[in-house]
């Protein structure tokens, strides 16, 4: 099962506890997650866990000064830019020391400038005897920080290093691992949301071995199931033929190759879904008649009547009661104007116009440029990859389920 964290950027803060000992563990858990792992460490931490044990860990430099000592013409290490990079701060141990550093503001070293301006989520487990944890003192700090938004990790019990017995003991790395994680996924914001997304061409049969189809890669269309269910949502992804597959436990992926084919999955699960996103490049045209045998080379010229196939999305606009829908438009001349008329006409949310005239966007390629069509208003996105134009549709379907 993937990881949450798979992809995030974690900094670690480790300070002067003896269960500083077991943060190397730790930072093994979260690369073995996915996770990209920076370290900071204050000066008394060293005491107990060297920065080349993780360092090597981490496959990152380890920084615990404002700049490096051994080194005169040292650079500047930068708090700012490290509490930006972070998608979340953990600091493991938390000796009370540093509880109560955080607490008052203090910044009298390279971890605590970092906790300052650090705008992320801040984790902290803190490791102390049963004494100092119960102190009025400490639990002070504890108040405060909560107050601050910070998160604590349960200490737990057990024997701690002092020889008593009690309540202080650093979380165990696999719990800690466990808490970040279950915060993630509950904080999710699709979390709870049913998708359903179309992908790829669809083949019409013109006798057993021929068909009727186009270049569609499905790229856009899995980009889209792979974010959405990253965000948390689950997805039902109907696709049409192509190379493309998943492993991703929250998408379902339902082969089809015809475009009635795919009308009819989509259509099965269109009532439960909340957002529906039309990214197939379905085909408009079928063989009339569809020959039972191998049609035979006989004359010059071979006509095939066509007849329109069902119009999927349309058919969805006219059957949506609170879902959110979407469609792409692909257009060359009027773009704007006929995206906002294909909108209307199929009772979308928005729609996602590409562009044939931006090099580098549309069906093969692995880039896109969009503009996001709103009935009253519009935004242009700058030529990216599909990666990343699906993060786009996502963000503005998370305002429309907020609105
Ligand atoms: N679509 C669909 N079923 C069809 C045709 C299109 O669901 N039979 C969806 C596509 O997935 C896409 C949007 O409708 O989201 C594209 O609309 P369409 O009317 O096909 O526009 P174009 O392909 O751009 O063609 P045209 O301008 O000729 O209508």
């Amino acid at each position: 099962m993937m990881s949450v964290l798979k992809g995030k950027k974690v900094l670690l803060g480790i300070t002067g506890g003896i269960a500083a000992y077991k943060t190397a563990y730790l930072v093994r858990l979260f690369i073995k997650a996915g996770a990209d792992v920076k370290v900071v460490m204050t000066p008394a931490a060293k005491e107990f866990i060297t920065p080349l044990t993780l360092s090597t860990l981490s496959k990152n430099e380890v920084f615990s000064s404002f700049t490096d000592e051994e080194d005169e013409n040292a650079k500047w290490n930068n708090h700012v830019e490290l509490g930006l990079w972070a998608d979340f701060l953990l600091i493991a141990p938390a000796t009370a020391n540093t509880l109560s550093k955080m607490a008052a503001g203090n910044s009298d070293n390279f971890l605590l400038a970092t906790y300052l301006s650090a705008k992320c989520p801040v984790f902290f487990a803190p490791a102390m005897d049963l004494d100092m944890y119960r102190h009025p003192s400490t639990k002070n700090s504890l108040h405060t920080l909560a107050g601050f938004g910070n998160i604590v990790i349960p200490p737990g019990s057990g024997e701690l290093a002092s020889g008593l017995y009690g309540e202080g003991r650093m979380a165990e790395p696999e719990e800690i691992i466990e808490f970040i994680e279950d915060y993630f996924s509950k904080n999710l914001p699709l979390k709870g949301k049913n998708f359903l997304i179309t992908a790829g061409p669809t083949y019409e049969a013109i006798d057993p071995v021929r068909f009727i189809g186009n270049h569609s890669s499905g790229k856009m269309g899995y980009e889209l199931a792979e974010a959405a269910a990253r965000l948390g949502a689950r997805v039902h992804l109907i696709s049409g033929p192509t190379h493309l597959s998943t492993e991703n436990p929250n998408i379902i992926l339902v082969r089809v190759t015809s475009t009635h084919e795919m009308y009819e999955a989509v259509h099965s699960n269109f009532k439960a879904a909340d957002v529906c996103i039309a990214a197939a490049a379905v085909a408009d045209y079928k063989p009339k008649t569809v020959a039972g045998e191998k049609i035979k080379k006989s004359d010059q010229t071979l006509n095939i009547e066509l007849t329109k196939t069902e119009d999927i999305l349309a058919s969805l606009g006219a059957e949506k009661k609170d879902q959110i829908l979407i469609g792409f438009a692909l257009e060359t001349n009027n773009e704007v104007e006929n995206a906002r008329n294909k909108l209307k006409r199929k009772n979308l949310d928005f729609i996602v116009l590409n562009s044939l005239r931006d090099k580098g966007a549309g069906f093969k390629s692995d880039t896109n440029k969009v503009s996001i069509i709103y009935p009253d208003s519009q935004k242009d996105f700058d030529l990216k990859t599909k990666e990343e134009v699906a993060k786009d549709i996502l963000k503005e379907i998370i305002d429309l389920l907020n609105a």
